[in-house]
């Protein structure tokens, strides 16, 4: 799978853009501000359905403009497809209310059934948040990896965040006491069991990425450092048990928290507080490891999201390096940039061509992005 073109209408501070993406790897480059990192988010929302950015989807339609367009052209083995997807702000501008449609092939699909048809691995100095950062950013981790991997995730978790939402509503409603307890059974049983689903797999994920995190980490401290990555579920044990185990244990879960949960109108057990933890020779690096061990560590994470993906699917994911050449000393960096030959496609940014070796500049395809404008 390869991304072979990207256009741009009104995204961000590009007013028109066709940019045809060579095979291999692309670099941009260009003072700050200039629009790097709005092309990578482009590529990205194509991906995933949504920005990594920003949940405003009105912030991603250029300024005083009606609508946006990201339009994708993905190469695969079975032909070619064309990924569309435009933002129209609704109504007037302080309602920010807008709408994502997006079509595969001229054919509307749903967000959900539009993640998968091009794969990335995303790493940006957000992500250098992965280990001290809220447990927010691991969830997304694993959202990110999982939903590229198997829609019916997407799905489950779409599913799950209506259920949840509905849920909470109706806890809030109990303690206002305009809703009485008794339909909250009912509730509770759907929620648990739509996200015993999804703890199911990412135990079984996390457990295949696990092998390959700690190769990478082991690779890059010589052999002196274990990595383990540990899914840490809320509210049940997942283990090796069966979906409907699991299920059971989070409804006894909420049963036990029922209290709590009606005082504060929220769920208090299930996926949305599930965490991963991130272990080095055996202690949480979360509360332990220093800058230099946090950064080793993700990078391993990401090198195994990458391989992942590749082994899991069959196809080589995009790889999209958002300004993290600045933020790796030169071992690191040259590690990263080690696992993209015979590689991936990828794009980079990098504000400094500098941070980048020359040898794989020769190699690369290099523009320069300038107030919304790509040159050569
Ligand atoms: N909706 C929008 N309409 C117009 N311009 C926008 C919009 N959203 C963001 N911008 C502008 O896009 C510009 C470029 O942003 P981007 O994050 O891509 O910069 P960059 O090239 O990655 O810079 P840096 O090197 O600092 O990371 C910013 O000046 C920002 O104000
Ligand atoms: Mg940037």
């Amino acid at each position: 799978m390869f991304l072979s073109n990207i256009s741009l209408y009104d995204f961000r501070n590009y007013r028109e853009l066709n940019l045809p993406l060579e095979r291999s790897v692309t670099v941009l480059t260009g003072g700050n501000a200039q629009g790097k990192t709005n092309l990578v988010e482009a590529v990205a929302l194509a991906a995933l359905a949504r920005s990594p950015r920003t949940q405003q989807t009105a912030e991603l339609i250029r300024f005083g403009q009606p609508q946006a367009r990201v339009t994708c052209l993905v190469q695969r083995e079975s032909g070619m497809e064309e990924l569309d997807i435009r933002i129209s702000a609704g109504g007037r501008p302080e309602q920010a209310r807008t709408s994502k449609r997006f079509q595969v092939n001229g054919r509307a699909r749903s967000a959900t059934d539009m993640v998968g048809e091009l794969r990335v691995v995303l790493f940006w100095p957000d992500d250098l948040q992965l280990i001290k950062g809220p447990s927010e950013l691991r969830r997304r981790f694993l959202n990110t990896l999982l939903t590229q991997l198997e829609r019916e995730h997407a799905r489950a978790l779409t599913d799950y965040q209506h259920l949840l939402e509905q849920r909470n509503a109706l806890l809030k409603a109990i303690r206002e006491g305009t809703q009485s307890p008794a339909s909250l059974d009912y509730w509770s049983d759907a929620l648990a069991r739509v996200g015993a689903a999804i703890m199911v797999e990412r135990q079984r994920r996390v457990l295949e990425l696990q092998p390959l995190a700690a190769a990478f980490h082991r690779e890059l401290t010589d052999d002196r450092e274990h990595l383990e990555l540990l899914y840490r579920p809320s509210g049940a044990r997942v283990g090796e048990a069966p979906p409907d185990a699991v299920a059971e244990q989070l409804r006894a879960a909420m049963a036990r928290s029922r209290e709590e949960e009606i005082g504060r109108g929220q769920t208090v057990v299930g996926p949305q507080r599930d965490d991963l933890e991130m272990r080095l020779d055996s202690r949480e690096s979360r509360l332990y490891a220093s800058q230099g061990q946090q950064r080793t560590a993700i990078l391993s994470l990401k090198l195994a999201e990458l391989h992942y993906l590749a082994e899991a699917t069959g196809e080589q994911p995009v790889l999209l390096l958002d300004d993290v050449m600045s933020e790796l000393d030169q071992s690191r960096r040259e590690r990263l940039l080690a696992a993209l030959e015979p590689g991936p496609q990828a794009m980079i940014t990098a504000a400094d061509l500098h941070d980048l070796p020359g040898s794989f500049l020769e190699q690369a395809a290099i523009f320069q992005v300038e107030a919304g404008r790509v040159h050569a």
